[in-house]
């Protein structure tokens, strides 16, 4: 019960004003791979903000549907099943139960968790590609590719090992050698053999059907790098903008494999949906499947769609599907793709295969009903626009100092000076006696709510969680400053200070309610108990309910408090990073065992690790560095020193020694010849007995493998490079 029905005032509607113009919010979050348990790293990237932007939106009384599922499909889940002796199906019914569990554990509130290999996911997903077959988008091609006889079938570049031509390792794959880290491809390998069976490996002809991304680049253009520059966040914008400046090619949308969704046209044997392709449209089949509405949300214009995803998936999600979906016509395409980047623990970054992270499932039994404390770390320190590193004793510093010393202790003293001089109820306002501080108070509280509504419209999570938080810590200074308690001594002389009791605990009271929802899209199950404390229902969590200080009713009786959080101990955090090194520890041994571990290394091999970004320097800084085009004369190894290459450089007008640590990725005989980059006037240093004079520039890929930055096409040795 609550006694205030406020209506929105017309400047909150104003300030809404970006959104007035739609009617409904069709929010999805990345459909995780049902290959493996889910990570604190996936939901601080992705499902933790979809679901504070779907509980706000709710709040806000809008019309959301909040969809989901297991993406089932692709070669991560064949390998796996393959591994261990089980089918494919049996795999994502293992983790899409796990999976599913671990959402519902912390409180993600998707209206529906589905999964891509049900039938409805089938036929949705065929009649969309069935779609565009029948308007003549696809162009089909023929390659070459490699087939196990014994087994009949074609094999995916993971499946495929042989030896590594860079380090010599026997057990490379086709597309990776995971002892020295360069990206191959299956011709690359050195006698090349399936990883199936022993039979013998041949070349086929193969056909494939090719969605040309080529031919939707004025649409990408003009949608995404003139519309979004302003509204799409940088790290997302940047990385689209960087695909479509450097030409978009026709991608193959089928593959050679038994598991998938079958290709819907003539001619298509053995062949299945690419799994990206089919993922995407998951999002529809999980709409569908939830309600007979779905249309509304896919094909109206007044519906705001976003997609949160994590770094990794920006350009399935702002360049191909939305290129899918103009191509089939109809469709919505997303306001937004609020990308975050990633989260690393403890200073490193998270390895599944390395058994490096903290699993979703593991912290809900060892923190039993502390769902909030991760929520609100993993928010508070949400890697929005950075990578950003999680620690247990940051988790521990951040729910001690801030959750318990400042929220849950502002609360509690609320309750507890509430039962203790007004009786357990909820004291009256005397307007006679209110001073600057009250008024102050009324002001922030509306302003708080003004400041968190800003941030969540705009995705910016971890700013709208430090607002609530600000409150609270305003709150606790106000009654500091106020000190009921010592007022209280001085009632038997004056009792008429009863007034500014009540008035100090009466704010504190509306305040608290406040808090309630405003906190309640971050940390639902607090809230929850907020309320239960207030005896008031869900409905005062309403968003148009908070800036009022009229939510609880005067004399109400009030229950008494709960504690809202906990304190973490120093030996939970040692005993959390303790865990950590044990796995790693087992995860080591358990790989010496099995060489072959392709299926986590093929997931984390999609997932690219960026670096940070260093900071800006000015064009004279960049002037300073003189940089020269020059070709490699003469290369050999340097005696006792695995990685470094000695290079003789031609630069024009003089002949410089270089050393340069290439040796894991480069044999001198193949580099002879080559041009290269220099930096030329970087000091001479000594290595091992030989003086370098010089640096040459090299592009370094995600997997660690390195590329020579050089011309293009031949040039003069000599000239600089600007
Ligand atoms: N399974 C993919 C991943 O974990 C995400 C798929 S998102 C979808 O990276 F849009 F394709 F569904
Ligand atoms: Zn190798």
């Amino acid at each position: 019960m609550y006694c205030a029905v406020s209506v929105k005032n017309l400047s909150v509607l104003l300030n809404l004003q970006p959104d007035m113009d739609f009617k409904r919010y069709l929010i999805t979050a990345a459909l995780p791979y049902a290959n493996g348990p889910v990570h604190i790293g996936h939901l601080a990237g992705c499902y933790l903000p979809a679901d504070i932007y779907a509980r706000y939106q709710r709040a806000q009384k809008r019309d959301v549907k909040f969809v989901c599922g297991s993406d089932e499909h692709g070669v991560p889940i064949t390998i796996r099943a393959m591994k261990e002796g089980i089918t494919p199906q049996d795999v994502v019914d293992k983790y899409n139960a796990i999976i599913a569990d671990s959402f519902a554990q912390m409180g993600i509130s998707f209206d529906i968790y589905s999964r891509t290999s049900s039938a409805l996911h089938r036929e949705t997903s065929q009649a969309f590609f069935k779609k565009l077959y029948d308007d003549g988008v696809f162009e089909t091609r023929e390659s070459e590719q490699y087939f196990d006889e014994e087994k009949q079938t074609f094999l995916a570049d993971r499946y495929i090992v042989g030896t590594c031509p860079v380090c010599s390792n026997d057990n490379a794959y086709g597309d990776q050698c995971e002892k020295c880290g360069s990206s191959l491809s299956p011709e690359q390998l050195i006698n090349p053999r399936s990883a199936l069976s022993s039979g013998p490996l041949v070349k086929r002809t193969t056909t494939h059907w090719y969605f040309p991304l080529d031919k939707y680049e004025p649409f990408l253009k003009e949608w995404i790098v003139e519309g979004k520059k302003d509204q799409w966040k940088p790290n997302v914008y940047g990385q689209c903008k960087s695909w479509i400046d450097s030409g978009l090619q026709p991608r193959a949308m089928t593959r050679d494999s038994n598991w998938g969704v079958p290709v819907p046209v003539p001619g298509a044997d053995g062949k299945v949906l690419y799994v990206w392709f089919d993922a995407p449209i998951g999002y529809i089949s999980a709409t569908r499947e939830l309600t007979a509405q779905w249309s509304d949300y896919w094909c109206k214009e007044d519906t705001k769609l976003v997609h949160f995803i994590g770094k990794d998936n920006i350009v399935f999600h702002c360049i191909i599907f939305p290129s899918m979906l103009k191509a089939h016509g109809g469709y919505v395409l997303p306001d937004n793709v609020p990308a975050n980047e990633f989260l690393n623990i403890e200073g490193q970054k998270v390895s599944t295969s390395r058994n490096w992270a903290v699993w979703v499932d593991e912290y809900v039994k060892d923190f039993p009903d502390q769902q909030d404390m991760l929520r609100y770390v993993l928010c508070a320190n949400a890697p929005e626009s950075k990578d950003n590193d999680f620690t247990w004793k940051d988790f521990q510093d951040r729910i001690n100092n801030e959750l318990v010393s400042v929220f849950g202790n502002f609360v509690n003293r609320a309750f507890v000076l509430m039962h203790k001089l007004c009786n357990g109820c909820v004291p009256a306002l005397h307007t006679d006696v209110m001073d600057a501080a009250d008024h102050a108070l009324i002001a922030d509280i509306k302003a708080a709510k003004q400041d968190v509504e800003n941030c969540l419209e705009s995705y910016k999570f971890r700013d709208g969680l430090y607002a609530v938080v600000d409150l609270a810590r305003k709150a606790n200074k106000y009654m500091q400053d106020k000190e009921p308690w010592i007022v209280a001594k001085q009632l038997a002389a004056d009792p008429e200070k009863q007034k500014l009791i009540d008035n100090c605990l009466h704010l504190c009271l509306q305040l608290t309610a406040n808090l309630a929802i405003l906190v309640n899209p971050f940390l639902p199950f607090t809230a929850k108990k907020m309320c239960h404390m207030m005896k008031v229902v869900d409905r005062m969590l309403d968003w148009e309910n908070a800036g009022s200080t009229d939510l609880l009713k005067v004399n109400y009786p009030l229950r008494a408090p709960e504690l809202l959080f906990r304190k973490v101990e120093d030996a939970e955090v040692a005993a959390q990073v303790e865990k950590l090194h044990n796995n790693l520890k087992n995860a080591a041994k358990a790989m010496e065992q099995t060489t072959q571990q392709p299926e986590q290394a093929a997931a984390e091999s999609a997932a690219p690790q960026y670096l940070p970004a260093k900071p800006e320097i000015t064009i004279d800084d960049f002037a300073k560095i003189d940089l020269r085009v020059a070709t490699i004369l003469h290369a050999e190894k340097v005696e006792k020193a695995d990685k470094l290459l000695k290079l003789e450089l031609d630069l024009g007008y003089e002949k410089r020694t270089v050393l340069s640590g290439i040796a894991m990725h480069y044999k001198p005989e193949d580099i002879i010849g080559k041009q290269v980059t220099v930096v030329a006037n970087l000091a001479p240093r000594k290595m091992r007995g030989i003086e370098s004079h010089g640096m040459i520039l090299m592009a370094q890929n995600m997997d660690g493998s390195l590329i020579f930055v050089a011309p293009p096409v031949a040039a003069d040795n000599g000239g600089e490079v600007r």
